[in-house]
């Protein structure tokens, strides 16, 4: 077996010993060198900004876990700040943006200062990828367009995110025109994250689930495809995920429309089914955070069953969604010593 970092083998279909394992939030709140961090930098987004902060809290699960890749900290809303959509983080209350709301506000985005507003996070890149050990590799993101202007037009995070649901038929020409300038702005984002040393990136669309089919086809599906077609003619050797999280069986209709190496799978998809339906994909996912929650030996265990289904195709260890701010960091090393101990027949595929 050559000296491909795990996650890169897993997700270009090359033999390895056992399945990657990274989380999603695996730097944050449950973590006590996070809160001591995060209490120091005051606000979140100055944390986000700050090359020599986020580096050191893209570091600390590593450091902590030896996961197999690091994710560059940050968040998926800092695109709609660098736009000049500002964002605020309260203390509890989960982001407030100043919501946009007709065309005159979609035509005063800034377009062309994302790169320049967004330099700490290449700074932070590069800060990681010279600490990082050789084999670790390091993930950038993104957020997908519909998710982002579905924050961007309700102005906070929602459930169902209806006033921007409305808002996408109401005011049709509007809405089009914003999923076109943050397709940009994701591409302008991801690129420069590349650029700077990120080694795989994932598409965050956390809010895909809640459009209806059509509508999904138009606001999820075609501009992922855009994004990842395009980052694809630019950077071919970068593996990229995408997370349509909520898709369902509309998993296998993004599949077949948008060219990427790895499908994160939200904790509701049946792994039969994901097996035989997400073919020559790898697929990443998906215990549940709450598994996590409930402790070390009940997640080792629903671990277990999944390994047992996707482990010996292309599988990347991952959760559902991201740890939860309450989940002891003790049952988290739990999890990631059962993962590390799995082998896999030749270490190959089948
Ligand atoms: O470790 C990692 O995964 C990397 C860092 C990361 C964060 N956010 C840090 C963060 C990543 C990849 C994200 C993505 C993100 N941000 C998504 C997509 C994934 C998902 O969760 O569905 C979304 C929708 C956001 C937007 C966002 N950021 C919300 C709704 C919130 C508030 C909810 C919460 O958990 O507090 C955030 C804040 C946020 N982003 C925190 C962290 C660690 C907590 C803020 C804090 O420390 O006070």
């Amino acid at each position: 077996m050559s000296n491909t970092p795990l996650l890169i083998a897993a997700l270009t279909q090359q033999p390895r010993l056992r399945p990657p394992i990274w989380l999603m939030r695996q730097a944050g709140r449950y973590l006590p060198e996070y809160r001591a961090v995060r209490e120091q930098a005051g606000d979140f987004l100055e944390l986000c900004y700050s090359p020599e902060l986020a580096a050191e809290v893209t570091l600390q699960p590593i450091l902590r876990y030896g996961f197999d890749a690091a994710i560059l900290f940050s968040d998926i809303l800092v695109v709609a700040d660098a736009l000049g959509c500002s964002v605020t983080f309260e203390q509890g209350a989960g982001p407030q943006l100043e919501p946009l709301r007709d065309m005159a506000a979609v035509e005063r985005l800034r377009r062309n200062g994302v790169q320049e507003h967004l330099a700490p996070v290449y700074e932070t890149i590069r800060r990681v990828r010279r600490r990082l050990p050789q084999q670790t590799v390091l993930i950038g993101f993104a957020g997908a367009p519909w998710t982002l202007a579905a924050y961007m037009i309700e102005g906070s995070a929602s459930s169902e995110f209806y006033t921007a649901r409305a808002f996408a038929r109401r005011q049709a020409d509007a809405f089009a025109k914003l999923i076109d300038i943050l397709t940009e702005a994701t591409l302008e984002h991801l690129g420069a994250q590349i650029e700077a040393g990120a080694q795989v990136v994932q598409l965050f669309d956390s809010w895909a689930g809640i459009l209806p089919a059509s509508e999904f086809e138009r606001w999820c599906q075609a501009p992922a495809a855009r994004i990842v077609s395009r980052l694809k003619a630019r950077y071919p050797a970068v593996p990229i995920i995408a997370f349509p999280r909520g898709a369902g069986i509309r998993y296998q209709s993004f599949l077949a429309a948008v060219p990427v190496d790895g499908l994160s799978l939200d904790t509701t998809v049946p792994l039969g089914w994901a097996r035989q339906a997400l073919a020559d994909v790898c697929l990443q996912g998906n215990l549940d955070p709450a598994a996590l929650l409930a402790g070390g030996t009940i997640a080792c265990r629903e671990a277990r069953r999944i390994v047992e289904v996707l482990g010996a195709r292309p599988f990347v260890f991952n959760l559902g969604h991201g740890v939860l701010p309450q989940t002891d960091p003790g049952a988290v090393a739990a999890l990631v010593d059962y993962v590390k101990s799995v082998r896999l027949p030749q270490g190959g595929d089948t």
